[in-house]
């Protein structure tokens, strides 16, 4: 084996996530060549990405991460140049501005993993750039943005996702997780989040960003190591003590996302009052009965759910937060719950008129949508 190298960066986006990434990074079991070489996926000019993104203008701007500004842009896949607006794919292009190993390392690990792994609930990753110091990524187009987008913005661009979708959204998040630790993929997430959970026009969710991924535990056995990698507020608190992972503690950041999809609240926000500021802490005591749930659910989405429902979740959510990782359900106990519970639904007359509608575009029909350009429709 090769020798590993240390960094130490600590990354704070526009929302102020702090990501741990306190790391000693193992050298990749693959050499770059060998990953680049291997991964089926397009290999663009530096120039044609630019020409797609209209030289990365800040009205293309979709979001921005701890690794930098992703644009929104237009391609033909067949001859890989830039296309017309409007015309050929659409892609979002990941633009890493940050320099040195930390940056080089998540960029090829999320080609060595999405560059193989492919699922309906994991975006899709269709090309690179690799030239002198840049670093890009190109992504299948998801037009309705982040889970973050919906739950979190307050503005007239994205609309707070109606409960059925919610429950939607989050069933193909846990679909996702379930492929990522079956056999076929065997694979630690580790950066299970809101803000990597994107939407598509139909509001299929997809996983994004693999940059943090590992390995999974084989045979059962778990890791313990030296890094510790993901976002404040979502890991594991066994895997932030000790670093050791194991697949349950992508559960445990799934518990976190249900209790943000039930409040509508981020799962640690410095503006609340002290003993609101970690929403897992806060939320626990009103998550076991059907009367106390109501205290902390989105007052956006009253009404468009029955008690039944709502605390179902919770349960879910508690059983995902349990402190010893071996009472978390697995994801695929996750999917199956979350299917009956749609199933529920489907048979409740609430929410019935948002969900019987056709969803149609941005347009504001039934549930809302994204009425506005950033990651809707620029
Ligand atoms: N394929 C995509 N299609 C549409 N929008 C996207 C796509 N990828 C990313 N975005 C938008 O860009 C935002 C930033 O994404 P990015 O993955 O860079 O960072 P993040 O997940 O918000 O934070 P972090 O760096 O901590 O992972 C997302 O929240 C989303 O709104
Ligand atoms: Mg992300």
């Amino acid at each position: 084996m090769g020798s590993c190298f240390s960094v130490h960066l600590t990354i704070e986006n526009s929302r102020n996530d702090v990501k741990v990434t306190s790391a000693t990074v193992p050298p990749s079991p693959r050499s770059e060549d060998e990953i680049l070489q291997s991964a089926n996926l397009k290999s663009f000019t530096f120039n044609v990405l630019r020409t797609a993104t209209r030289n990365f203008r800040p009205d293309s701007v979709l979001g921005e991460g701890g690794f930098g500004l992703v644009f929104k842009g237009w391609i033909d896949e067949q001859s890989l140049t830039a296309a017309r607006p409007g015309t050929g794919t659409v892609i979002a292009v990941k633009r890493l501005n940050q320099e040195g190993l930390q940056g080089h390392q998540e960029w090829l690990t999320e080609i060595n993993y999405l560059g193989q792994l492919s699922h309906p609930n994991l975006v899709k990753l269709i090309g690179y750039c690799l030239e002198d110091d840049h670093r890009l990524l190109v992504y299948e187009f998801m037009s309705r943005g982040s889970l973050e987008n919906h739950l979190f913005r307050r503005s007239s661009y994205f609309q707070p996702l109606c409960w059925n979708l919610r429950l939607k959204v989050a069933l193909g998040a846990a679909k996702g997780l379930a492929y990522l630790h079956s056999p076929a993929a065997k694979v630690i997430y580790r950066d299970f989040k809101c803000s990597n959970i994107l939407i598509d026009s139909n509001y299929n969710a997809k996983l994004s960003d693999f940059g943090l991924a590992k390995d999974g535990p084989v045979d059962g056995k778990s890791h313990v190591s030296t890094r510790v990698m993901g976002t404040y507020g979502y890991a594991a608190p066994e895997y932030m003590a000790t670093g050791h992972l194991t697949e349950r503690s992508d559960i445990y950041s799934f518990g976190v996302v249900l209790l943000e999809i039930l409040t509508g609240k981020r799962c640690i926000d410095k503006n609340r009052p002290s003993n609101e500021q970690v929403l897992v802490d806060f939320a626990r005591p009103y998550l076991s009965s059907k009367r106390r749930i109501l205290h902390i659910m989105d007052p956006r989405i009253i009404g468009q759910y029955s008690s039944d429902a709502a605390i179902r979740v919770a349960n879910l959510a508690v059983r995902c937060l349990a402190r010893e990782p071996k009472y978390r359900p697995t994801a695929n106990e996750l999917v199956k719950e979350l299917e009956q519970l749609q199933e529920l639904q489907k048979g409740s007359d609430i929410c019935r008129k948002e969900t019987g509608r056709k969803h149609n575009g941005n347009k504001k029909v039934g549930c809302p949508t994204l009425v506005g350009s950033r990651g809707g429709s620029i």
